[in-house]
């Protein structure tokens, strides 16, 4: 059942994000869309969505699974995919289709703005975290040298799925992860949508309204993208949280999932008063607050990242629920922040 349809408003660039239940077999009306399409899957997703998909493009589409996993943000997988697309012979009019996580749906936004210099590209998001930020804006991306998205382009869909259904097969701990990334936002920018998720009584209270909690960060990450969609300024604020964040990730080596990264990234950077504010909330939602890896090399590979000018980084603060302040943080006081917060 369709429960919402949201326009995302970029001139010509726009495109619809269809949210309800049991919507991913509409995929082809809903897309309406007549070409040929790869559909591009991980082999983490169960195979029931991307065969969903397959049968709503029946006789004009394949699938092609990659390994599951942030490893295959690469530039590796990205030429396996163009071959799988240049296999089929797909051509301008032809799309790339991505069932799963923000993995796939990076990559495969990736590969359909290089593949014959941009092909359609259409995002069926089924973690929490691509329905509530991945799957929306445009930004697609591979890794290169330990260094995130450093690769990528600004390629929009043309349109997104959102089945909540596919929920159902996605265990807590991924859920927690997404559910991060709506907590940055409201952070940032809502203060009211913050208050909503701080008197949940935990997970399963959100997760039973969980339409509203992604409609919701949809909507205050759709305002951002039209007033920025390449991140002059404004869509900065999407980063809070993951300046630091990156960092840890990249030291973790695999073993915290990129919304907890979030969730530590996002605690150095925010005033004692948030920070007590967050703290519990991140706890309930089953985050991690504390840090027990290399924080000095998390934060030497946060300098490294791609958003460092000039042997500063550029870090969003909170120092009050529901705003933000963009400041340019020179190494050692990221590491002083950095050591402070997980003390
Ligand atoms: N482009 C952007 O704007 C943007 C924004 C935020 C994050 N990201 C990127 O998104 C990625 C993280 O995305 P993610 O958290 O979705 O990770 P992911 O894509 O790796 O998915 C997590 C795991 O869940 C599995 N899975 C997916 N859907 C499932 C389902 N319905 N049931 C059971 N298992 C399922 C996947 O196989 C994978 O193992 C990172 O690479 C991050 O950099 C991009
Ligand atoms: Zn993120």
């Amino acid at each position: 059942m369709l429960k919402e349809v949201i326009t995302v408003s970029l001139g010509e660039r726009s495109y619809p994000i269809y949210i309800g239940s049991g919507l991913i077999g509409e995929a082809g009306e809903l897309f309406g869309f007549n070409g040929r399409a790869l559909i591009l899957t991980d082999s983490g997703v169960p195979t029931e969505y991307s065969r969903a998909v397959a049968r709503a493009f029946a006789g004009r589409s394949e699938i092609f699974t990659v390994k599951e996993g942030e490893g295959s943000k690469s530039l590796s997988t990205l030429e396996e995919v163009l071959c799988a697309a240049a296999n089929m012979k797909l051509t301008r009019k032809d799309a790339i289709i991505a069932v799963g996580g923000g993995v796939v749906g990076d990559l495969g936004g990736f590969a359909a703005a290089c593949y014959m210099r941009g092909i359609a590209f259409y995002n069926i998001p089924t973690t929490v975290l691509s329905m509530v930020d991945s799957s929306i804006g445009g930004k697609t991306a591979v890794n290169l040298g330990g260094i995130k998205n450093i690769v990528g382009a600004f390629h929009q869909p043309r349109g997104v799925l959102i089945d909540t259904d596919t929920l159902k097969t996605l265990d807590e701990r991924q859920i927690s992860a997404g559910l991060c990334e709506a907590v940055k936002m409201a952070a940032t920018l809502d203060r009211e949508e913050l208050e909503r998720l701080e008197s949940a009584g935990g997970i399963g209270e959100i997760t039973a309204d969980i339409t509203r909690v992604i409609s919701r960060a949809i909507c205050l990450k759709k305002a951002v993208v039209e007033k920025d969609e390449r991140e002059s300024g404004l869509r900065k604020v999407l980063n809070f949280g993951h300046t630091l964040g990156h960092g840890i990730e990249a030291e973790a080596k695999g073993a915290l999932y990129h919304g907890e990264c979030v969730a530590l990234g996002m605690l150095p950077f925010c005033s004692e008063s948030v920070r007590e504010r967050l703290l519990p909330l991140l706890k309930r939602l089953g985050l991690p607050t504390e840090y027990g890896g290399d924080i000095e090399l998390a934060a030497e590979l946060a300098a490294h990242d791609k958003k460092s000018v000039g042997g500063a980084v550029e870090a969003v603060f909170v120092n009050e629920i529901g705003s933000f302040e963009i400041k340019a943080l020179p190494f050692g006081e990221l590491l002083t922040l950095a050591r402070a917060a997980y003390k």
